[in-house]
C-alpha cells in the first residue's frame, strides 16, 4: 500500500519557509510579538514562571521569540510590579538562561528595549516620570519632567549598554522599542515633542535620539541583529503619521537597522496597539506595505491576525517577511506546530477580550480568558495520569463544564458529560451573538473538537436528577450547571410585554415592537442594546448604577458605548425602576415620577447561580464539585479556569 507523506507546513508554504534577518537563520516567518508579562521578580529578575511562559512558545514552533519589554534604565523605567530589567549587569546571569531556554526549542531570540517616558506612573517607576517635554500622557495623567540633554546621553548609553548585556546573554539580537508611545517613539512625534534644542523640531532633530542610540549599538556591536519596533502611524493628531514614519524606516535601514517590525497606536490613541474586537483580521498590514515599497531590510507586521491561511497570504503577497504573533500565542503557544501539522481546526482561538492586558493595566501577571495555562505555566499539572480508574459524570456543556472533561480526560478519568439542551457551549451560545463576539463561537466550536477528540461520552438533552445519577454509580460529579437570569420583582411586570435579555440575544424570543427599554445597564443590557439597535429598534437603557457596562474591559468598553451613541440609544445612569404598567416604564426622579413609553421591556439586571442540584446531590454522592458561573456568576474566564482546576484536583484523589 502507498504510504501517504504529510510534508510539513505544505497548506502555508510561505509561513514556513525559513528566512534569513542579516547572517540570522529563521526557522519561519511566525515571531511572538513582545508581550510584558509581568512576571518577573520585583527586582526585575527573570524567574522559573518567566522561563516557563517562553518555552512553551518556542516549544509551539514560532520562528523569533521577543522577549517583552526589559527595562534599560534601572529607575524611572518600570511600568510594573513585575517587569523585567535588562539594566545592570546583574541580570544577564537569568536573561543568560533565559535564552538558553528559549533557544533549545528552536527559536531565535530577540529581547525587547524600552524605556517608557511618560507612560508610567510614580507608583511604578519610583519618581516623576521623564519625557522630551513636560506633555501628560491623558491615561497616566502625570505631568512628566523633560529631560536635560545630560540625561538623554545617558539613557542614550543605557540602551548601548543593555544591547551588550543582551549580547553577552546570548541574544541573536535586540529590538528598540520606539512604537506605541514609549520614550523613543515620544522623540519622534511632534505631539510629545515640543523642545527647541537639536532633539525637537525638525523630523530629523527628532529622530536623533533614535538614530544615536542605532548608531551606537551598530558601532559596537556588528554582530548583534538589531530591529526596531516602530509605529507607522500614532493615530494620535499631530503624532507620528506615515508620511514621517516612511522616512524614519529609510534612514533606519542607512543606519544599519537589520529588520523594521511595524506597529501603531499610543496609550493616548487607546485602539490601534492592542485593538478590541471590532477591528477586522490584518486591518494594519497596509502600515507595513507602506515599509515594505521603501525599504530592502525585512519588514515584520502584525496585529490581529489570528488564522494561518490569513497570515500565509499576506507574505505570499508580499506585503511582509515576516507576521508577529501576540495574543494567538497567548491563547495557544502551539499555534505554529498546530498550522504546520495542518491542524488550524484546533488552533485555540483568541476571542480579543484584553483581560490579558487588562490585567497588566492592574498590575498583575497576565493570565489569557481561554487558556486557563497562560501565566500558570509551572502551577498546573497537565498530564499527571490516574493509577485507579475512575469515572466522573460532568452535568453541564457550558465553558466550565467542557474544560473539567477535557482535563479530566487528559488525566486518564472516564468521563460522561450530561447537558441539557441540544447543543453544547452553554452561556457562550448567547455571549457570541452581539456584534464583533463571534470569536466566542470559535471558541465554542474549538472546545467541542476537544471535547471530541478527548473521548468524553457526550449526552445532549438529558434532564438531569439524583435518580439518574445514582443509576450511573460515578466516583465523581462535577457540578457545572451554569447560572439563570434574575430581575429584581417590580410592580406590574406580570401584565406588562416583558423578555428576558439572554432570550432575545439567544433568538428563543423575536422583539417586533419598536421602542424598547432595557432595564440594566451592565454588559449584557448594553451588548442587547446594540443588538436591538442594529435591527432599528429605538432602545433605551436604564442603569441603577452611574456607569454603564461596568466590568468590561475597557477597550471593548469604549467601542460599545460609541456603537450606542451611534445607534442613537438613549443612556441614563443612576436610574431607579419603581413600577411598570402595559407599555409604560415608570422611574424615580428627584421631584418625584417620569413615566417612559416602552411598547416591549427587556430584563437585563443580572444571573445568579444554579446551584439547586449541587445542594441536592451533595449528600448522597461523597465526591461532589461545584464549579463555574453555578458556584458564583463571574464569566467564563474563571468557568474555563475552574474547569481545568478539576483535572488536577481530581487526579490527586486517583493516585
Ligand atoms: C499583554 C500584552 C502585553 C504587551 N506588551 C508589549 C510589549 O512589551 N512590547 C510591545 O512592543 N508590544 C506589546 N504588546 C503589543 C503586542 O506586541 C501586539 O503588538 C498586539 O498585541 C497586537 O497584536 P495581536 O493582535 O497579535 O495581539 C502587548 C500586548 C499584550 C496583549
Ligand atoms: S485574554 Fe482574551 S485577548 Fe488576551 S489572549 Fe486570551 S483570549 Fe486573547
Amino acid at each position: 500500500m502507498a504510504k501517504v507523506v504529510q510534508i510539513m507546513g505544505e497548506n502555508f508554504p510561505e509561513l514556513f519557509k525559513p528566512a534569513h534577518i542579516a547572517k540570522l537563520k529563521v526557522r519561519n516567518r511566525i515571531v511572538m510579538a513582545p508581550m510584558f508579562t509581568n512576571f518577573s521578580s520585583p527586582d526585575g529578575e527573570v524567574n522559573e514562571a518567566l522561563i516557563a511562559h517562553y518555552v512553551s512558545r518556542a516549544r509551539g514552533g514560532v520562528g523569533i521569540v521577543i522577549v517583552e519589554a526589559a527595562c534599560v534604565s534601572p529607575t524611572l523605567c518600570n511600568q510594573g510590579p513585575g517587569q523585567l530589567h535588562i539594566s545592570r549587569q546583574r541580570f544577564v546571569l537569568g536573561l543568560n538562561r533565559l535564552n538558553e531556554a528559549i533557544k533549545a526549542y528552536g527559536s531565535c531570540t530577540f529581547i525587547q528595549l524600552v524605556h517608557p517616558g511618560r507612560q508610567t506612573s510614580s507608583q511604578y517607576c519610583g519618581g516623576q516620570p521623564v519625557a522630551p517635554s513636560a506633555v501628560a500622557c491623558p491615561l497616566m495623567q502625570e505631568m512628566p519632567r523633560p529631560l536635560d540633554q545630560s540625561e538623554l546621553q545617558q539613557i542614550s548609553r543605557e540602551y548601548v549598554q543593555a544591547a551588550h548585556y543582551a549580547s553577552l546573554a546570548g541574544f541573536d539580537g535586540v529590538e528598540l522599542h520606539a512604537a506605541h508611545g514609549y520614550l523613543i517613539n515620544q522623540f519622534l512625534s511632534a505631539h510629545t515633542n515640543q523642545r527647541d534644542d537639536e532633539y525637537g523640531g525638525s523630523l530629523a532633530n527628532r529622530q536623533r535620539f533614535l538614530l544615536e542610540i542605532v548608531a551606537q549599538i551598530k558601532a559596537e556591536l556588528p554582530d548583534l541583529i538589531l530591529s526596531v519596533r516602530l509605529n507607522i502611524d500614532d493615530f494620535v493628531p499631530a503624532g507620528l503619521h506615515p508620511e514621517e514614519s516612511l522616512q524614519v524606516c529609510q534612514a533606519l535601514e542607512k543606519a544599519g537597522v537589520d529588520i523594521i517590525n511595524c506597529s501603531s497606536g499610543t496609550y493616548e490613541s487607546g485602539l490601534n496597539s492592542v485593538e478590541p474586537a471590532a477591528y477586522k483580521e490584518g486591518w494594519r498590514v497596509y502600515l507595513a506595505e507602506a515599509v515594505k515599497n521603501v525599504v530592502r531590510i525585512p519588514v515584520i507586521t502584525g496585529g490581529m491576525i489570528r488564522s494561518p491561511e490569513f497570515a500565509n497570504q499576506i507574505l505570499a503577497e508580499g506585503r511582509a517577511d515576516f507576521i508577529f504573533l501576540g495574543r494567538p500565542l497567548l491563547a495557544d503557544p502551539d499555534w505554529a506546530n498546530q498550522a504546520c501539522h495542518n491542524r488550524g481546526a484546533y488552533i485555540r482561538p483568541c476571542i480579543n477580550c484584553n483581560s490579558c492586558i487588562e490585567n497588566s493595566f492592574k498590575g498583575l501577571g497576565i493570565r489569557c480568558a481561554v487558556n486557563p495555562f497562560t501565566g500558570r505555566e509551572t502551577i498546573l499539572d497537565r498530564d499527571t495520569q490516574v493509577r485507579r480508574s475512575a469515572r466522573a459524570v460532568v452535568i453541564g456543556g457550558g465553558p466550565a463544564g467542557m474544560q473539567a472533561a477535557i482535563s479530566l480526560r487528559r488525566h486518564g478519568i472516564e468521563v460522561a458529560v450530561l447537558e441539557k439542551r441540544a447543543q453544547l457551549g452553554g452561556f457562550m451560545q448567547i455571549a457570541a451573538v452581539p456584534p464583533h463576539k463571534e470569536r466566542i463561537d470559535e471558541l465554542r466550536q474549538y472546545m467541542c473538537r476537544q471535547l471530541e477528540q478527548a473521548g468524553a461520552n457526550i449526552l445532549l438533552e438529558q434532564d438531569v436528577g439524583l435518580a439518574m445519577l445514582q443509576k450511573l454509580e460515578p466516583d465523581i460529579v462535577v457540578v457545572a450547571t451554569g447560572s439563570k437570569a434574575k430581575h429584581p420583582a417590580i410592580e406590574g411586570e406580570l401584565s406588562a410585554n416583558c423578555f428576558e435579555a439572554i432570550d432575545v440575544l439567544g433568538g428563543q424570543k423575536q422583539i417586533s415592537d419598536q421602542e424598547v427599554v432595557i432595564i440594566g445597564g451592565g454588559t449584557t443590557g448594553c451588548e442587547a442594546a446594540d443588538f436591538l439597535a442594529r435591527q432599528n429598534k429605538r432602545v433605551t437603557v436604564l442603569e441603577i448604577s452611574n456607569i454603564l457596562a461596568v466590568g468590561m474591559e475597557r477597550k471593548n468598553r469604549r467601542i460599545l458605548m460609541n456603537r450606542l451613541a451611534e445607534a442613537g440609544v438613549v443612556k441614563r445612569t443612576g436610574i431607579e425602576v419603581v413600577k411598570i404598567r402595559p407599555r409604560q416604564v415608570i422611574i424615580k426622579t428627584d421631584s418625584g415620577e417620569e413615566i417612559l413609553p416602552a411598547d416591549c421591556i427587556v430584563w437585563a439586571t443580572g444571573f445568579s447561580a444554579q446551584d439547586e442540584l449541587f445542594t441536592q446531590i451533595q449528600k448522597v454522592i461523597p465526591l461532589v464539585f461545584l464549579i463555574g458561573d453555578a458556584r458564583q456568576v463571574r464569566g467564563f474566564k474563571d468557568a474555563i479556569l475552574e474547569g481545568e482546576w478539576i483535572g488536577s484536583t481530581v487526579t490527586g484523589l486517583f493516585i
